[in-house]
């Protein structure tokens, strides 16, 4: 029987470098030898990227946070079951750009949802999966923006007060120091070199 695979996920506001070191973290474990997964959330599967879809839209009546959040996790859900479980059980490393934190993140500081009713849908559709390393990519939200805005089209998120991406960044920081076995914070404010080589270490430290 293979050995479960690596489950890395990659979290941290708007612009932080998720998504460039998510492409280049799956590239360095490939280089290696290991079979990789590269994914990310909400989406992952058709059916979870629909309800991305869903999520991403602006509707007329507005979406309150509890329909988000359970959007959020019906997503991980359907992604959980068609990818990131069977990927693992077959022995492949899975990179996630984003995942559960987000949910406390977002949802949680970000939106006011008390954390205890998001750890209810957490146990509810995890059943106590977690990931090997939550790697949390730390930078101010002006940066991070300055950043994402040279990708062009906005989201509902991108366009959240500086306010509320403040208080996503410091639930990510709290989550990652309650746990720092699992948790790296990495200064995103550095030279991509200098962030792609802390987040390999992290990731060398749990092979
Ligand atoms: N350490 C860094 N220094 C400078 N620019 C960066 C750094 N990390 C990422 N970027 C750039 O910032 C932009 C946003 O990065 P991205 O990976 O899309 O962020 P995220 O997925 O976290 O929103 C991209 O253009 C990327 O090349
Ligand atoms: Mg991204």
């Amino acid at each position: 029987m293979n050995k479960r695979g690596l489950f890395v996920v990659l979290e941290g506001g708007e612009g932080a470098g998720k998504s460039t070191h998510a492409r280049r973290l799956r590239d360095w474990l490939a280089a290696r030898g290991r079979s990789v997964v590269l994914t990310r959330e909400p989406g992952g599967t058709p059916l979870a990227e629909a309800v991305r879809g869903l999520i991403l839209r602006d509707w007329p009546e507005g979406m309150d946070a509890a329909t988000e959040a359970l959007l959020m996790f019906a997503a991980r859900a359907a992604h959980l079951h068609g990818l990131i479980r069977p990927a693992l059980e077959a022995g492949k490393d899975v990179i996630c750009d984003r995942f559960v934190d987000a949910s406390y993140a977002y949802q949680g500081a970000g939106r006011g949802l008390p954390a205890e009713r998001i750890a209810a849908l957490e146990r509810f559709t995890l059943q106590g999966l977690q990931p090997d390393r939550v790697l949390v990519l730390d930078l101010a939200p002006e940066l991070g923006l300055a950043r994402a805005k040279t990708r062009g089209v906005e989201n509902r998120f991108e366009t959240e007060s500086l306010e509320f991406m403040r208080r996503v960044r410091a639930a990510y920081l709290e989550r990652a120091r309650r746990d720092p076995r699992r948790y790296v914070i990495v200064d995103a404010s550095q030279p991509l070199q200098a962030v792609a080589a802390e987040l390999q270490a992290a990731v060398e430290a749990c092979l």
